[in-house]
């Protein structure tokens, strides 16, 4: 068990394309009228551009924000502070730009809104790092935190693949340390995790192709992540070398992080196991350190210190530097360890993996993910080599037995044998592992307004009997009568005439006709067309919990892990309309059996449906002999998805 401390922080995030456009609205909402403008001498043609949108709400700007934010510089921007009479700071760039804002900020007490073009993250922490007669020092205190961040990716598709990479890797940094940072919390660890694999899958992409909006969106959200672990938990070893060499040898910010990183890693790595290994899924590889390594040699930036122009001789003096004050690290850091570090680093070797097998089985997925790297179609590369990523990456984490995958292999054999016209296992599979309904949430859920979906199960037939408007689908059955009025409208209420209705269920003994050998012919299924009013109606029998199939490989899994086989009971529908979402639900009986824990994960609350029960004359007229129950519902169908969509 862990114990932790979580305080959440009080900024507040815009996310989007084109949000530049609402940088007036963010202003007002603080009160602003009189905007400094703040950039680097190289981004001061965006600087003009956002003083061109805030037109009078622009007090002046100044552009010459600089690396590890000098002091000097700061004072002069100090002055301009004053002159203008500016009440409020907006800063557009990277984390040179965001760290002036925060040196005025912290002077002033303006508020600031910080607009990031990069992925550095500093815009999310409390942190302000400033250079003084080639000395770094860095404070940390609330009011440092800028109150407003404007995330835009449109200010982010021109940003040079350089860039993009190395402070894309320093993004990765941010959450690299976290997850081994001393007071670590569960939703750091969380964010930090995504932002690493979103990292890893984005920044190959914007280093192919660099206008690749969805990576960049990618890239920027895991900045934000990132950026947002950066400013909740101490950093450790990594950042503590790039700060030494940045504030006292001059590197640059950035590429340091490239070069350091894999090797910060590689030395923590035994003291952080569990880390490592976290770290090692999100990217998809079997060893985090030289999986990161060999992402930023992939990306083509700096692997060695040697090419950021540090001197050999300097290296035992960083060494000396890096460990004259402690940092809040998984592994001690001593001075024998840094300058074996900075000596690795300084070369740029790969770093040694863990263990000689952790490099085999990079190698051998290396090989693989490569050889489906030229697959023609993107979506077909994406998925066969995540797929084979993940399923290398089970295999290594829980170090799988021969014997274990022999038996996974034959599982899955069984499972295809047992399939056949009126059975089909796999999806019986897929439906008892959840994964139906994921697949489900996905395609289907994505409108609050219309009736939620729920899994098709292998138990639809094509084309059923179209019946009359009242038929009963469970002509001479047994059970307790049920007379289903049902509605099909558009998400406004507005009656679909014509929809088109399948609708099919179990009998009273929990079968489906086609799981009945004796039965000849489509039984309790039906074809209906609702009238003008959107209206079906049809009598039938109180559908009733059941068992899914228990005599094949599924069953045996679920008894294997003591689950029952049993599902809610239900009535399927599968409701067409043309340009509308065709609808594949169940409605559940409310009260029933297994409602809570239906074995296919289907049941969704705005599906379980009260059945009342009644006595008396029913709606046809047809004697009951007990009591009947009746369905009331209306079907909210949503339209059908534009191309492109997904
Ligand atoms: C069904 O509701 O028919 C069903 C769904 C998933 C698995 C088995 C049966
Ligand atoms: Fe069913």
């Amino acid at each position: 068990m862990r114990a932790f401390t979580y305080a959440g922080h009080p900024t507040r995030v815009v996310f989007g394309a084109g949000t530049i456009g609402r940088l007036p609205e963010e202003l007002s909402r603080l009160g602003a009228t009189r905007a400094l403008v703040l950039s680097t001498p190289g981004r001061a043609d965006l600087a003009q551009r956002v003083r061109e949108l805030l037109g009078p709400a622009a007090a002046g700007e100044f552009t010459g924000a600089a690396m590890h934010t000098p002091v000097e510089v700061t004072e002069h921007a100090l002055a301009v502070v004053r002159e203008s009479a500016a009440d409020c700071l907006v800063a557009v760039g990277g984390g040179s730009t965001t760290g002036l804002a925060k040196a005025l900020s912290v002077r002033t007490g303006l508020p600031q809104v910080v607009v990031p073009t990069t992925y550095a993250g500093s815009e999310a922490t409390a942190v302000l790092g400033e250079t003084e007669n080639g000395v770094k020092t860095t404070r940390s205190a609330p009011e440092i935190r800028p109150g407003t961040v404007l995330y835009d990716v449109d200010l982010t598709l021109g940003l040079p693949v350089p860039v993009s990479v190395t402070s894309g890797i320093n993004a990765m940094a941010h959450a690299v340390e976290a997850l081994y940072a001393p007071e670590t919390d569960p939703v750091t660890d969380q964010l930090a995790l995504r932002a690493i694999e979103l990292l890893a899958e984005a920044l190959p992409r914007i280093a192919d192709g660099p206008g690749d909006r969805a990576a960049r969106a990618n890239a920027l959200e895991a900045a934000w992540l990132a950026g947002t672990c950066l400013g909740s938990v101490g950093m450790g070893l990594h950042h503590k070398l790039c700060h030494t060499l940045g504030g006292s040898f001059g590197l640059p910010h950035a590429p340091t992080h490239t070069v350091v990183l894999p090797y910060a890693m590689a030395h923590n790595a035994p003291a952080a196991p569990d880390a490592m290994s976290r770290i090692a899924r999100a990217l998809g590889a079997p060893d985090a350190p030289t999986a990161v390594h060999d992402l930023i040699r992939r990306l083509g930036a700096p692997t060695n210190l040697a090419d950021l122009g540090l001197a050999a001789s300097k290296l035992p003096r960083a060494a000396e530097l890096a460990t004259a004050t402690p940092c809040p690290n998984p592994r001690e850091v001593t001075r024998e360890g840094i300058a074996q570090l900075l000596a690795d680093a300084f070369e740029g070797r790969r770093p040694a993996p863990a263990e000689p097998l952790a490099d085999s089985l990079h190698t051998l997925l290396g090989q693989v993910t490569a050889s489906l790297a030229g697959a023609p179609d993107a979506r077909v590369r994406q998925l066969l080599t995540d797929l084979t990523r993940r399923l290398h990456g089970f295999v290594a984490d829980n170090d799988l037995s021969d014997d274990e995958w022999r038996y996974a292999i034959d599982f899955l054999t069984r499972t295809g044998q047992q399939c056949s016209d009126t059975r089909q296992e796999f999806i019986l599979l897929s439906d008892t592992l959840g994964i139906s309904s994921a697949v489900d949430l996905l395609t289907n859920s994505r409108t609050a307004e219309s009736t939620p979906s729920a899994v098709l199960g292998p138990f639809y037939v094509e084309g059923p009997p179209p019946l009359p408007d009242g038929a009963d689908l469970a002509e001479g059955l047994t059970g307790t009568p049920m007379y289903a009025s049902v509605r099909v409208t558009d998400l406004d209420g507005k009656p679909l005439a014509g929809a088109v209705a399948d609708v099919w269920q179990s009998n009273e003994d929990g079968y489906y006709d086609v799981q009945l050998p004796d039965i000849d012919g489509p039984q309790l299924r039906a074809r209906f067309r609702a009238d003008d009013e959107g209206r079906i109606r049809f009598r039938s029998i109180l559908p009733s919990e059941y068992p899914i199939p228990e005599d094949g490989p599924v069953g045996r899994m679920l008894a294997a892990v003591g689950r029952h086989p049993y599902r809610a009971p239900h009535v399927h529908f599968m409701i067409s309309v043309p340009g509308r979402h065709t609808l594949v639900t169940q409605l559940f009986v409310a009260g029933g059996a297994h409602i809570d824990d239906d074995t296919v994960f289907g049941v969704k609350d705005a599906l379980v449906v009260d059945f009342p029960e009644h006595h008396g004359p029913t709606p046809d007229g047809r004697p009951a002999e007990g009591p009947w129950r009746s369905l009331d519902y209306t079907f909210r169908l949503a339209p059908a998805p534009t191309p492109g969509d997904r």
